[in-house]
């Protein structure tokens, strides 16, 4: 029987600061961190956490790490010698204790078509790409011409205005079919003005824009949900006033936010959205976007399509021209400066005159209209800038829609080819693509980690690309190097097994998170570590042996009647997926320290709550049943705050040992149906709406 019915339900937060707490008495979460502490904390580094992975794993990532850090050493070497200097994000991103031996930044040292060599002089091949601008792969000799051409014949100077910025203006507005455009250094920068230019013209503050999207790193656009429905800042610094005017809406949810915008759509400036977000390739809402413009049309809203990443890249035209939609302003970025930096605003002479007055000339009477907004940069229009980006402009228009066409088809046939390796290999992964973009479901750091050891470089923010320089050869050791490294990671009990993704597919609902959720979701997607502090523990204590296969059975009980316990959390955080099954991860433990060393137990159960769980593909509730010694047992539950609060913890006690204790008497539970999730969620998303 199990005789203490709760011994301890804690966050991971809680439980790390409370190390010495007796676990023989009945407490819950007490001071477990709100959602709104979850925003502050979102780009913390959380302090270094003992290891917790298995015995088997730990041991293969210690091996692993020893030649990873001696093939990429130099990289190393150098985080080591300037990190004190160097502030970079970069270097920290998907901090974990287990694998910071690897945790540096790849630095390279040469990049020629697809490929790249790094500091040490390993050779990969590339399919980060640039982040996406290098369409054409590394140095290009057309590019090279540009460039070394204008400064040999022009100088590097700067001052009078560069001599290209009216062709290359042009030739975008020849291409993508916008009537003007302008020019800045960044997507950011871009995405800054263009949310000017609309509010300006508008005379309205408030913009809307869709969960999961990226927009740069402009204040006014790092914004996420709060409680109660609310908008907060994503990241410390950012003053709220920034964000109050940004209303976020779910991009998978196409009617609610469309019902949304046609309520609030008067009141908008904008609506800025990634008609395609980068982070979910898979998401393709043509149509939504068709009939987003309709709406916007009619609110007088303008409609902002952010192509940084997509412009030049899905379609000669770009995601306008993909979308069959014609957007009131335009970013571009990347691709179109072909390597240099640029950002690029276009769109309808409605917005941009806003700029220059419109057209007047310095021939007739005409003046420029007194309504403009404040533009400026130091780099605006750079003439290098300019002249790379004419060549790229250049070389697009003459290779015509069937450059991306057939970049396109390639990319889909290459996915197809990984996904079945993935999934010969069990391996729990996949891919989705959007033209010749894509990227890992399901992959932890270490997989990439994996891939650069076997040769193929992928970039801290995971985003992948296909150029027109990657050949069949280079496509075939991306493959060799996705298959090498699941095999490795298996071998070494460093793969999350594959069963469920695959076996329950049939059986999913999706229904949408709520805000705190959602803030919730994005802090994982961001920091998995960070987010693994907000896991709540629970603790029960067994004299005697337990029936291991009663107790396994009860907890599967408990998860079969909770639909929050059996819900996985796909990356962009604007849904939940119900699976009809959903067992949770057991592991029995031979616990080989003495019964009574309650700090060591306490520190082990910590490590163990502070372990990330696979919120995309589940199970999101792991149980450890450890044998302490042959009377004494414990069994341990982690299950994330997502799904989970103090109370909800205790009632899962009281039914896991209602559950147990009957299984044991082989006689009925007794147990009343719960109260549905998907009720409560509809609940908390009412009245947060409202
Ligand atoms: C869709 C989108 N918008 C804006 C940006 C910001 O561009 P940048 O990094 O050039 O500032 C990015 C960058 O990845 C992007 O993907």
């Amino acid at each position: 029987m199990i005789d203490h019915v709760v011994a301890s339900a804690q966050s991971a937060a809680a439980s790390a600061a409370a190390s010495q707490k007796a676990f023989s008495q009945v407490s819950t979460a007490k001071g477990q961190p709100a959602a709104s502490q979850a925003v502050a904390a979102r780009v913390q580094t959380p302090e270094p956490q003992p290891a917790a992975m298995s015995m088997e794993a730990a041991a293969g990532v210690n091996v692993f790490s020893k030649a990873y850090t001696q093939r990429t050493r130099a990289s190393g070497d150098q985080r080591r010698q300037y990190g004190r200097y160097l502030a970079d994000s970069r270097a920290v991103a998907g901090f974990r204790s287990e694998t910071k031996s690897m945790l540096y930044p790849i630095i390279g040292a040469k990049g020629l078509g697809s490929h790249m060599t790094d500091v040490d002089g390993n050779h990969y091949v590339d399919i980060a790409m640039g982040f996406g601008v290098q369409l054409f792969g590394h140095t290009p000799a057309f590019l090279v011409d540009a460039i070394v051409g204008h400064v040999t014949e022009r100088g590097l100077f700067l001052g009078p205005q560069a001599h290209l910025a009216g062709d290359v203006a042009q030739r975008i507005c020849r291409l993508t079919g916008n009537a003007r455009v302008t020019f800045c250094n960044s997507g950011t920068e871009a995405v800054m003005t263009a949310l000017r230019l609309a509010r300006h013209a508008t005379g309205r503050n408030r913009i809307a824009m869709f969960q999961g999207s990226y927009h740069g790193h402009f204040d006014g656009t790092l914004a996420q949900a709060g409680p109660g429905g609310s908008t907060v800042a994503l990241a410390g610094g950012t003053p709220p006033g920034m964000v109050d005017d940004v209303l976020l809406l779910d991009y998978g949810d196409e009617d609610g936010s469309l019902e949304i915008l046609a309520r609030e759509g008067a009141s908008l400036a904008a609506v800025i959205v990634e008609p395609v977000q980068g982070r979910r390739p898979d998401r393709q809402p043509r149509a939504f976007l068709q009939r987003l413009r309709e709406l916007t049309r009619s609110t007088g809203t303008a409609l902002i399509f952010d192509e940084v990443l997509l412009g030049f890249r899905v379609a000669l035209g770009g995601a306008q021209a993909w979308a069959g939609v014609r957007a009131d302003l335009v970013t571009y970025g990347k691709i179109v400066g072909g390597g240099l930096p640029i950002g690029v605003v276009a769109g309808d002479a409605r917005f941009l005159d806003a700029l220059d007055g419109g057209a007047w000339s310095t021939d007739d009477a005409s003046v420029p209209r007194g309504d403009r907004t404040f533009f400026a940069g130091t780099f605006n229009k750079n003439p290098l800038a300019m002249a790379n980006a004419q060549a790229v402009l250049t070389y697009l228009e003459q290779q015509g829609p069937s450059l991306q066409d057939s970049l396109n088809t390639r990319t889909e046939n290459f996915v197809a080819r990984l996904n079945r390796v993935l999934t010969e290999e069990e391996s729990g992964i996949s891919v989705h693509h959007f033209a010749s973009l894509f990227r890992f479901a399901g992959a932890s750091d270490l997989f990439y980690n994996h891939m650069i050891q076997n040769g193929v470089y992928v970039w801290e923010g995971r985003t992948c690309f296909l150029s027109t320089a990657h050949d069949d050869q280079d496509l075939d050791k991306v493959e060799q190097a996705v298959r090498a490294s699941v095999r490795a990671m298996r071998a070494n009990g460093m793969l999350t097994p594959a069963r469920r993704t695959t076996a329950l597919t049939a059986s999913l609902q999706s229904i949408p998170t709520t805000p705190s959720q959602q803030a919730l979701r994005m802090l994982a997607a961001f920091s998995p570590q960070t987010s693994a502090a907000y896991n709540q523990s629970l603790v029960f204590d067994f004299t005697g042996a337990p029936d291991i296969n009663v107790l396994k059975a009860a907890l599967c009980g408990v998860v079969d009647r909770h639909e929050a316990l059996r819900t996985t959390f796909p990356e962009d955080g604007a849904s939940q997926i119900v699976h009809r099954r959903l067992d949770p991860d057991i592991h029995i433990v031979e616990f080989d320290r003495s019964a009574d060393d309650q700090a060591s137990f306490q520190a082990w159960v910590d490590a163990t709550a502070l372990t990330p769980l696979d919120l995309e593909h589940g199970p999101i509730v792991s149980a450890w049943i450890l044998r302490l010694a042959a009377d004494h047992h414990r069994l341990v539950l982690v299950m994330p705050h997502l799904v989970t609060d103090g109370w909800s913890m205790q009632l899962m006690a009281l039914e896991l040992a209602q559950l147990y204790n009957a299984g044991l008497g082989g006689r009925p539970s007794g147990l009343q149906p719960p109260f549905p999730y998907r009720s409560y969620v509809e609940h908390t998303r009412a009245r947060a709406d409202s």
